[in-house]
């Protein structure tokens, strides 16, 4: 192998640069010529491949984002627009692909392997929704960027004895948002995974007040059944039964934002550096991932046909310290 490439696709997360980073000069490393893709499938589909070399990838580690570009490309969900992309790889002479990414990602990363192209996956997204590694490239980073916020408005909440709705990214998976509840001190978390109903946070706000408490914070995931709007909906109507003073707060993009943390520069770096030393074995069609601190591979079929599941002690410990 001589000429491999490089592309991050679906939502950006701090970090995708240091792997990018890495990706590049460990092939150089390794005497590989290195190409990024530019914006995802999008411009894989495209052609849009420019060449990296170690000095082009210095000083974007501080960088959030990517300097390759992101998309969401529906085409390449279909066959079609996966056998352009094959195309458009051969026709440039890319014999390898490295896929930054997260679920979406690795799942069209996945359909290139079953073409009998040579790929590799770097496990990057901030919603940590991805088995094969126990945290992705910018969870840390989007978790302190949420719990930041969360400490701001718990100071306003507390001088006026508010209780505050704080809605965290994370799509259909409850990681961040239950992370984000232990770590700021949540009285109440509200995740896709878990039911939820209103009255039962009505009682917890309720009790915490009862307790003494000057605030009360609820964190809720945007893929739960009620997200913060329904929620707040929910306690406009039923106000006078209720009585809260109510407030809601999205966090939204500002998540995936601004300058990665140190553990994600460090994950991007180990991540991406290991998927040039899989490529370069001849291990494709598996996912780098760090699992209980070791960086490891999983085959992507693994990665793609099964759902990434909360660990129930975090469950029970957001629980226990409400
Ligand atoms: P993420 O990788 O962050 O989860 P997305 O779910 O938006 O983000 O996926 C990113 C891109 O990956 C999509 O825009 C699409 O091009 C590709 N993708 C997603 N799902 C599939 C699929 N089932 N088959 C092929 N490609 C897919
Ligand atoms: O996958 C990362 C993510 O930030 C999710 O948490 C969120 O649901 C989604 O992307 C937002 O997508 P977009 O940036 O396309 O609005």
């Amino acid at each position: 192998m001589k000429k491999i490439a490089v592309l991050t696709s679906g939502g950006d997360a701090p970090g995708m640069n240091a792997a990018i980073r890495a990706v590049v000069r460990a092939g150089v490393a390794n005497g590989l010529d290195v190409f990024g893709v530019k914006g995802g499938y999008e411009g894989l589909i495209n052609g849009l491949f420019v060449p990296l070399g170690t000095r082009d990838v210095g000083g974007i580690m501080q960088r959030g984002g990517t300097i390759l570009g992101s998309a969401r490309c529906p085409e390449f969900k279909t066959e079609a627009g996966q056998l352009k992309a094959l195309r458009a790889l051969n026709g440039a002479g890319i014999e390898g692909l490295v896929v930054i990414g997260g679920n979406g990602s690795q799942t069209g990363n996945y359909a290139l392997h079953k073409l009998g192209f040579p790929v590799v996956g770097v496990a990057s997204t901030i919603d940590n929704d991805l088995v094969g590694s126990d945290t992705t490239i910018g969870v840390d980073t989007a978790l302190n960027i949420a719990l930041e916020a969360i400490d701001r408005l718990k100071t306003t909440a507390s001088s006026h004895q508010r209780a505050f709705l704080i809605e965290v990214m994370g799509r259909k998976c409850g990681y961040l948002a239950l992370m984000a509840g232990i770590a700021g001190g949540a009285e109440y978390v509200v995740l896709p995974e878990v039911e939820t109903d209103p009255e039962k946070i009505a009682e917890v706000l309720a009790s915490a007040y009862e307790r003494g408490k000057s605030h009360a914070i609820v964190i809720v995931a945007e893929g739960a059944k009620y997200n913060a709007t329904a929620l707040a909906n929910y306690f406009e109507e039923h106000r006078e039964r209720l009585g809260f003073d109510l407030r809601m707060t999205i966090i939204g993009h500002v998540q995936r934002g601004g300058t990665p943390s140190a553990v994600d520069r460090i994950l991007g770096s180990r991540l991406g550096a290991e998927a040039v030393n899989q490529m370069v074995k001849g291990n494709y069609g598996v996912l780098v991932g760090e699992i209980k601190g070791d960086v490891v591979t999983t085959p992507l079929k693994e990665v793609v046909d099964h759902p990434k599941q909360l660990d129930p002690a975090y469950l029970e410990l957001a629980r226990i310290l409400d």
